[in-house]
């Protein structure tokens, strides 16, 4: 007797042989046949040929709904024209110069004139750099070391912070007062002993961790929506609060707007009225192209200036703000002016609801979060709040669920979350919600 999960994997592999087989070779080369362990799937992921609107379409020819957009990054979709040609046309300019251009200075002016906290903006490659910035920025500014995350957060791929991301649950500790485990072997030590962990949404075990440590506390880093725990929103409370305290302390509070800049026009601060000191950024700000970038108040940014004898904290990076992401950055942001987001919420609301009528209906233990264009199905009959929440969901349905759409015609994350982008239609949501009723009914979840 095959399970669910067995079943659709073998729909799955017999629709894709191809990509298959460019995996068996990808693996020959590369160790898990890719350079992302973020977008692998057992038994292998499909190898994408072209994007085009919201349709991705593979090596074996199939055409899939793209609910993923490159981990939230493409919010108007595959090659929208405004930034193909913006491309197109810096293309035979140049590619990258060992200098500033022009349309780096339009892109700061946008990203500033946006983010209600941006006095000042630096730009990197990538969202592992912002942070990476953010952090050795308050740590500079205010002379100290430690830092606090929250439980389940994934803010990059470096050591600092790769710290309790998805920590098995017998290393975690107790839920008010979490561990600080490395995600990884190999993460130092001391980056371990230099960050404290705190629950997500919960503001009174927040406090408590915050001024135990606050003497030592550089920065506290928080994502505004929950990415890894399924596009989580963080209770206003929750934001209100930890600027109230680090307020108080003299601690360098960081929002991680990666994926929440996503969420309105000036960004997750912006929705929240709460201004960080410092933000980090990345994804849709580059319009497609490897992008991050970090900026906030003029007194920490400062810290690069390197006019006038010389800036305290050194930044370099060869393609730093160079003009191909620069120009797609531009055309991104001036093309997402506030009806687009009104749009991106009212389609995203659409589909939570759409959801939640499903479930009801089909008396399934599973949920929906997010906030504006974000979503992410939930496994589980606990209301998901934080990482514990999340930790209850049912991997094997998740797995099947994600196996299953994927049959049906359907990109997700492999942890089926997603996102909307301004050319998803309500036709779409339909679409979705049928195919995950699909799914639902015949591997007997439902
Ligand atoms: C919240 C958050 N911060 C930082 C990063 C790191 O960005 P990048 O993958 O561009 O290094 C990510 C990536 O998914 C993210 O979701």
């Amino acid at each position: 007797m095959t399970s669910p999960l067995e079943r659709e994997i073998a729909s799955y592999s017999t629709a894709n042989p191809i990509s298959e087989d460019l995996h068996k070779k990808a693996s020959k080369f590369m160790p898990g046949g890719d350079t992302r362990n973020s977008i692998y799937w057992d038994p292998f992921p499909v190898y994408i040929t072209s994007g085009e609107g919201t349709t991705l379409t593979d090596a074996d020819g199939n055409k899939r709904t793209d609910f993923v957009n490159n981990m939230t990054t493409l919010i108007l979709g595959h090659r929208p024209p405004e930034v193909t040609s913006a491309l197109a046309s810096q293309i035979d300019k140049g590619l990258s110069f060992p200098a500033p251009s022009p349309s780096v200075v339009r892109w700061a002016e946008l990203m500033c004139e946006r983010v209600p906290s941006l006095d000042k903006v630096r730009f990197v490659n990538t969202g592992t750099e912002a942070t990476l910035n953010a952090i050795r920025a308050a740590r500079a500014f205010t002379g100290k070391q430690k830092l606090i995350k929250c439980e389940g957060a994934y803010h990059g791929n470096h050591d600092a912070i790769q710290i309790s991301v998805v920590p098995p649950l017998d290393e975690a500790g107790d839920a008010e007062s979490p561990e600080s485990v490395a995600a990884f072997p190999g993460i130092s030590d001391t980056a371990v002993d230099d960050i404290f962990i705190t629950p997500f949404n919960d503001i009174a075990a927040a406090e408590k961790i915050i001024r135990k440590h606050a003497d030592d506390l550089a920065a506290v880093i928080v994502e505004p929506v929950n990415g890894q725990c399924g596009m989580v929103p963080a209770k206003p409370e929750f934001l209100e609060g930890l600027r109230r305290i680090t307020d108080d302390l003299g601690i360098v509070l960081i929002f991680d707007e990666v994926i929440a800049f996503r969420i309105a026009y000036g960004g997750a601060q912006d929705y929240y009225g709460v201004k960080p000191d410092l933000t980090c950024f990345g994804k849709v700000v580059g319009g497609g192209m490897p992008v991050g970038a970090f900026g906030g108040r003029d007194d920490i940014m400062s810290l690069w200036d390197p006019s006038d004898g010389g800036s305290v904290v050194q930044h370099a990076g060869t393609f730093n703000g160079n003009p191909m992401t620069a120009v797609a950055g531009v055309a991104t942001l001036e093309s997402l002016t506030p009806d687009k987001y009104e749009y991106l919420e009212r389609l995203g609301d659409m589909l939570r609801s759409k959801l939640r009528t499903l479930f009801a209906e089909l008396e399934v233990p599973m949920s929906v979060t997010g906030v504006a264009s974000l979503f992410a199905l939930q496994f589980t009959s606990t209301e998901v709040t934080d990482y514990r929440t999340y930790a209850t969901n049912n991997k094997e349905m998740m797995q099947t669920m994600f196996i299953g759409l994927l049959n049906e015609g359907f990109l997700m994350s492999n942890r089926c979350a997603g996102n909307v982008s301004t050319v998803h239609t309500e036709d779409d949501v339909d679409a979705f919600v049928s195919a995950v009723k699909n799914v639902l009914r015949r591997s007997g979840y439902a």
